[in-house]
């Protein structure tokens, strides 16, 4: 089996990041969790059921698990939304949707919340994926207004290596993002592992702490307010401590990964299915769903790593060589205020 090249990544909950000086290939065997009584990836699919138009899909295996999920994919897969069984909007909130925050020392204690899935193009270039998995999606407010709430959120980061020296990072930020030289990005006090700053609430990825603009795509408000992403040190979120690894690679010319775990424990399959993480769009006779131009204060649930482009040639960014792909020397700092 390939091992992992010595440098990791850490991301943070809520706020902060940092890395846990790891210098070794840590392949944690974690046994399979308790679906039932966990927040990670099986909790996910214990709160949830399949629908498509807000009906629930029949002749669906049950329970689903992180070993069937993908018979999904023949039932119309990819319209269906794995859609939280309880009111998402209760007050409070199930707790589910609360996730787990990670203990003193960053790792999410029964919650496999991190998925790290690796291409190797057998060319001396790896690309490592760190698949980051939070249970509900705050997407913050607009003059004084909540966007884009949505259940399950899937963001991640990418290390590229050559020939098992890191050289560049992606880091995905609002179905965007940004590469930057590895070197330039700051790193733990360990000098090795580089630090990812997951904002509040959306969890798009940043390499510096600090307030962030950015544009939501479609929305495009007359009056100059810009929506924010903010990160901090808030949590150390260690997610290597808490993961489940997988290869990937394409057969010649095809662009559906193939998955394969590195050992005969940790659950592969579910990173097959292409539906969507969360409930779809609530319409508008949901009780405080509202649109401005067209962005929705709940929208629908994200598609999992298997849509991320796991397959990238030259370029670092999910539009692979097609696209001005640029990997910045430099890291912004955010706005502090
Ligand atoms: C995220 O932002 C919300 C709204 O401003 C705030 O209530 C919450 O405390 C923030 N969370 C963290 C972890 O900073
Ligand atoms: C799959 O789902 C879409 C969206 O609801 C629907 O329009 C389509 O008819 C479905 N296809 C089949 C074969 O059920
Ligand atoms: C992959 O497919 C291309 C185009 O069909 C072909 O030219 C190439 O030789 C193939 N490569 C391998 C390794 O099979
Ligand atoms: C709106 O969503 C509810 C479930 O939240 C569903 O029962 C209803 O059929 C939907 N209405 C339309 C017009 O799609
Ligand atoms: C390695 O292989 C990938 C996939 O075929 C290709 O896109 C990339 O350009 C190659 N990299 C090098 C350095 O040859």
């Amino acid at each position: 089996m390939a091992s992992l090249s010595a440098y990791f990544v850490i991301a943070i909950l809520a706020t902060q990041a940092y890395c846990v000086p790891t210098s070794r290939n840590e392949r944690r065997e974690a046994a399979l969790p308790d679906f039932v009584n966990t927040y990670d990836l099986g909790a996910q699919l214990a709160n949830t059921q399949p629908q498509i138009n807000y009906k629930v899909v029949e002749g669906a295996l049950s329970p689903l698990t992180l070993d069937n999920l993908d018979s999904l994919n023949a039932l119309n897969g990819s319209n269906i939304y794995l859609t939280s069984i309880e009111s998402t909007t209760s007050n409070p909130q199930p707790q589910w949707l609360k996730g787990v925050v990670p203990d003193s020392t960053g790792k999410t204690n029964g919650a496999v919340s991190c998925s790290i899935v690796v291409n190797d193009y057998g060319n001396g270039t790896v690309d490592a994926f760190y698949m980051y998995f939070y249970a509900y999606n705050w997407g913050g407010k607009v003059i004084g207004l909540n966007f884009d709430d949505h259940i399950g959120d899937w963001e991640h980061t990418m290390t590229r290596f050559s020939n098992g020296t890191p050289e560049a990072m992606w880091y995905s930020q609002h179905g965007a993002g940004e590469s930057f030289e590895f070197s330039a990005i700051p790193k733990y006090e360990d000098g090795v592992r580089p630090i990812v700053y997951s904002a509040n609430g959306s969890h798009a990825n940043y390499a510096t702490s600090g307030t962030h603009d950015h544009t939501i795509p479609g929305l495009d408000l007359p009056f100059g307010v810009a929506l924010v992403d903010y990160t901090d040190d808030g949590y150390l979120w260690d997610p290597i401590l808490s993961a489940y690894y997988a290869s990937v690679s394409f057969a010649n010319g095809s662009s559906t990964p193939v998955f394969a775990a590195y050992d005969s424990t940790t659950p592969v399959n579910w990173l097959n299915f292409v539906g969507k993480w969360g409930d779809e769009q609530y319409n508008s006779s949901y009780p405080g769903q509202y649109d401005v131009f067209g962005q929705y204060r709940y929208s629908s649930g994200p598609t999992g790593p298997e849509a991320k482009n796991l397959n990238r040639g030259e370029g670092t960014c999910p539009s692979g060589d097609t696209a001005p792909c640029i990997v910045l020397p430099v890291v912004t700092p955010g706005e502090k205020v």
